[in-house]
């Protein structure tokens, strides 16, 4: 296990275009006897209803979303560039048919019971303030639809960002 230390939210240098779009990133959810992590590359971060907040679009689909729902806590972890097969392993194979996290050779860890994974280097722990499901009536654009062809929506979740952990 890697040593984990509090970062403060003030000095967090945090470019979401790279990390979250092009570095992606993976959000896991559950508790010590079961969890799940799937990669991502979009969400964000920023402020809403007083609290400084992560926020992360999960399709329907999605294994992860069982546990995110399930639970009041989501991860994201972000890694270096060493992990880019890890990452694409874990955005493309579903926790429903195989051990992701051991097959992509990354290790869980814990912090307040929260999942995270080890090899993070930068670590969002986010409590869950509210699902939002996607409707296709919200789109003001319609090119937007491209993405739904299949009617697999995105649940945005909000999350407050209760503990950043660095490396
Ligand atoms: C680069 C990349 C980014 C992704 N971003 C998202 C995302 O933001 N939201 C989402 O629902 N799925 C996203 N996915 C797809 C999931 O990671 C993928 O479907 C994964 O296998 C789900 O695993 P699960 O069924 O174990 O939860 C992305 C995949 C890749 C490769």
């Amino acid at each position: 296990m890697h040593v984990f230390q509090p970062f403060p939210l003030e000095e967090l240098e945090f470019n979401p275009f790279k990390t979250i779009g092009q570095d992606w990133g993976l959000v896991s959810a559950g508790t010590k006897e079961a969890a799940n992590t799937m990669t991502i590359s979009w969400g964000g971060v920023g402020v809403l209803w007083g609290k400084n907040v992560a926020f992360i679009f999960i399709r329907d689909s999605r294994f992860t979303k069982e546990f995110i729902d399930k639970t009041d806590f989501f991860s994201v972890s972000f890694m270096g560039a060493n992990y880019r097969d890890a990452l694409n392993y874990c955005g493309s194979h579903s926790g429903r048919d195989c051990d992701k996290v051991t097959e992509a050779g990354l290790t869980w860890n814990y912090k307040h019971s929260i999942p995270f994974i080890d090899e993070g280097d930068f670590i969002l722990l986010c409590n869950k303030m509210a699902a939002v499901k996607i409707t296709k009536d919200s789109f003001l654009l319609p090119e937007i639809e491209k993405w739904y062809q299949d009617g697999d929506m995105h649940t945005m979740y909000v999350g407050e960002i209760i503990d950043i952990l660095a490396r």
